[in-house]
């Protein structure tokens, strides 16, 4: 059985849909474990409250980068197992890794982004499409590779901009696609419906990427 573990900062609304899917669509999955960088992550207290496996890597414990990494690659290797899951979703995780950590779970991590990449990498994003007038915004599942909000993109969701929306309005209307997107997407990977093929990503039934 495939193993996922999920990385997580704060609220884990997206981490939550994922859980709640795999449990309502009976995924022969191993839901291996939750791993926070925050101790006030809620998201985290939901998780442990689900009975799942959690660990907490608290990033002021660990305030230089290849330390905090390899803490984490441990407690993610301890929930896991010693090579690690077979998928490791960044779910709103809000630390940049580095690129050992990376190379290190190669081509088994993906991240959710809050844009249409490659428009608006880092952060803010719903705040800039806004100031530049776009018509449409997003999130976006992708690889992760050591540049930031890069690497091959996996599946896309597209929401209309509306007059009169502030950012939270628009967030909210992102934020409802990306929980319908992201567990979807990490079904695809851990069936291997979805590969990782000569750097892009394919859906090997056809069924639309676009959400
Ligand atoms: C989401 O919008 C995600 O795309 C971004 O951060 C937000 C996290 O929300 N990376 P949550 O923690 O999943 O509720």
């Amino acid at each position: 059985m495939k193993s996922l573990v999920i990385l997580i900062s704060g609220r884990g609304s997206n981490m939550q849909a994922i859980v709640e899917t795999a449990r309502r669509e009976a995924w022969q999955v191993r839901l291996a474990g939750v791993v926070a960088h925050r101790g006030d992550s809620a998201g985290l207290a939901w998780a442990a409250a689900q009975g799942l496996p959690t660990a907490l890597v608290d990033h002021r414990d660990h305030p230089e980068r290849a330390a905090f990494d390899a803490h984490l690659a441990e407690a993610i290797r301890h929930l896991a197992g010693p090579d690690g899951p077979d998928l490791l979703a960044l779910a709103g995780f809000m630390r940049v890794l580095g690129s050992d950590f990376v190379q290190a779970h190669a081509g088994r991590m993906v991240n959710i982004h809050p844009s249409l990449l490659p428009a608006f990498p880092g952060l803010h994003t719903h705040r800039r499409a806004l100031q530049a007038g776009c018509r449409f915004a997003g999130a976006t599942v992708h690889g992760v590779t050591a540049e930031l909000d890069h690497g091959p993109i996996a599946a896309q969701a597209c929401v209309p901009v509306l007059p009169d929306d502030d950012e939270s309005a628009l967030a909210a209307r992102v934020l409802e696609r990306e929980h319908r997107m992201y567990p979807r997407v990490i079904d695809w990977l851990l069936r291997e419906r979805l590969v990782l093929r000569d750097g892009r990503y394919r859906q090997l039934d056809g069924e639309s990427t676009a959400f």
